[in-house]
């Protein structure tokens, strides 16, 4: 009960923090406050200068002789050049109202790429936090070109936003918010502004996805995934439906159903619309949301295995977080979302090893082992987005198999498809944000998950192509692909653009990709 409490609190104040405020963004999960000037900002805890390479020496209007004279040599005993992401820090100048000043190279900033600039705002952010300070003033009037000084000052902010993200709803005692307040000096700020503005739907996408991912076993079960997804995108103008047990079963998606009969948490789908072009049918994402996985009967034996399980949500946390994104960039797109919502755990109810389910689609399912649960929901995920959303493209993406994990650790993730303007599109957007993709093949391994007594069995070998395959049946002829996001949902220590705990994984390169794929399709 005191955990539903948590839970229905942190939703009000997210409320509550979203309509109060006033400054650019700060939300109960964001701990910075963002806005632009073009005004000179001549007092606060840090001065940042943003210096291009070969900008021979820093000259800031309103410094003095002297103050350039000793920044110069601070730069040259330090060997600063700024170079992309080199960062020289240092006692401010006596006459500059700042304690601290830092320089931060930025290359040349027409050729900057998003993620350097993201990467260079986070490491930003985290030296930042390691410090006192809570105002600071970023200079970027160095960077002439007002189109380059947009883009390169709103990647950086981002960066700085993604890093800055909090998970401490279940802290008894919370940070305060906003922690740091950081004002860009810049040389347009309608410029900047618009271009922050687009980055910044796609934030509010990733931390969303970061809010349900960390969601505890307990708090995050299928119908408050729903009902939190539902508040996050129905102001957006997103229609959003959320079918619960009864109209699954009615619906014939045994297979979705089968996975959480041993909870007393029931299955359930959510179907998230954002349609804003003429396109007829929808780009269709489809998220596996297993709200935890104990493995079922097949139970997860060891420790190290069932912890962090509340992460088996992260895909259909992706796809949510994504839709959001799309949303608030206002992008031209029709989009669907579709999360199957299950919660894989033991009771007198639950699926046996063994068992057969009867598919949407009339496959029968022999479910050899019920820890591979979530080519169990997807199936159906997939068939629903195939028949009643008529989709004309879907990819999938969930937290999959261990075997992924395996074959390409948490650099990549894997990706299946027969169609390869699906790959070569998804590459592109994965190189974009970082995001990286990898195909495996699915060509050579139609027969593993043959079942000897249904149509089709749950498990096969190699493990992650027997997931495509099994998924793949479900596509039809509808263009597909399978996205194994396996490790990469969560990591133990912050890195990058990601604070320690969910990543938030697979907003940024969906939300990328569906913009390309529509702009080409
Ligand atoms: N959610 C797991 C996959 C997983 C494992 C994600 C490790 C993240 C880290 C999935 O449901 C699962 O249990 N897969 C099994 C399938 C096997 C029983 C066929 C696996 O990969 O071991
Ligand atoms: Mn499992
Ligand atoms: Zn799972």
């Amino acid at each position: 009960m005191k955990r539903f409490r948590g839970w229905a609190l942190g939703l009000l104040s997210l409320t509550l923090g979203l309509l109060l405020t006033t400054v650019v963004a700060s939300a109960s999960y964001l701990h910075t406050a963002t806005s632009f000037t073009q005004q000179s900002v001549n007092e606060g805890d840090v001065l940042v200068v943003l210096v291009p390479e070969d900008a021979g020496g820093v000259r800031v209007s309103g410094w003095s002789d002297a103050t350039t004279d000793h920044v110069k040599r601070a730069m040259a005993a330090a060997d600063f050049e700024g170079k992309a992401q080199q960062r020289v820090e240092i006692l401010a100048p006596a006459d500059l109202m700042f304690a601290r000043l830092v320089l931060l190279g930025v290359g040349n900033p027409a050729d900057l790429p998003r993620y350097v600039a993201e990467e260079m705002g986070a490491a930003l952010a985290a030296h930042i936090q390691g410090s006192k300070a809570e105002s600071i003033v970023i200079d970027s009037r160095l960077v002439t070109n007002p189109g380059v000084n947009a883009d390169v000052v709103s990647a950086i902010a981002h960066g700085v936003e993604l890093r800055s993200y909090r998970f401490d709803r279940y802290k008894s005692e919370p940070a305060e918010r906003p922690g740091q307040r950081y004002q860009w000096v810049v040389s347009n700020a309608s410029a900047a502004e618009r271009a922050y503005n687009q980055l910044n739907a796609l934030a509010q996408g990733v931390f969303i996805a970061r809010e349900l991912t960390n969601l505890p076993g307990s708090d995050g079960y299928p119908a408050a995934f729903a009902e939190y997804a539902r508040q996050q995108l129905e102001p957006l103008g997103v229609v959003v439906t959320i079918l619960d047990r009864e109209q699954i079963r009615e619906l014939g998606m045994g297979s979705l159903l089968s996975v959480s009969e041993g909870s007393q948490h029931k299955s359930h789908l959510l179907v998230a619309h954002y349609k804003n072009s003429d396109d007829e049918r929808p780009i269709a994402l489809v998220g596996k949301g297993n709200t935890f996985d104990t493995g079922g009967y097949n139970l997860k034996t060891n420790a190290a295995s069932i912890l962090r399980m509340q992460t088996d949500k992260a895909g259909g946390a992706a796809v949510v977080g994504a839709v959001k994104a799309l949303a608030g960039q206002q992008a031209p797109v029709n989009v669907v979302g579709v999360v199957p919502l299950s919660l894989n755990m033991i009771s007198g109810e639950a699926t046996l090893p063994g068992d057969v389910v009867v598919a949407g689609d009339g496959t029968t399912i022999e479910v050899a082992n019920t820890d591979a649960e979530g080519r169990l929901i997807l199936a159906d995920g997939i068939w629903y987005a195939r028949e009643h959303l008529d989709a004309r493209v879907i990819a999938d993406i969930a937290t999959l198999t261990g075997a992924k994990v395996g074959a390409l650790g948490t650099q990549y993730s894997a990706i299946f498809s027969d169609h390869d303007d699906i790959l070569a599109t998804l590459r592109e957007a994965g190189e974009l944000t970082r995001e990286r993709v990898w195909q495996l093949p699915l060509d050579g391994y139609e027969d593993v998950v043959r079942s000897r007594i249904a149509d089709m069995k749950n498990t096969g070998s190699p493990g992650a192509q027997a997931g495509a395959i099994f998924l793949r049946h479900f596509a039809g002829d509808t263009p597909w692909v399978h996205i194994d996001m396996a490790g990469s949902a969560l990591i133990d220590s912050a890195s990058g653009i990601h604070p320690e705990g969910a990543t938030g994984y697979g907003v940024r390169m969906l939300t990328e990709w569906v913009k390309i794929y529509s702009r080409q399709h």
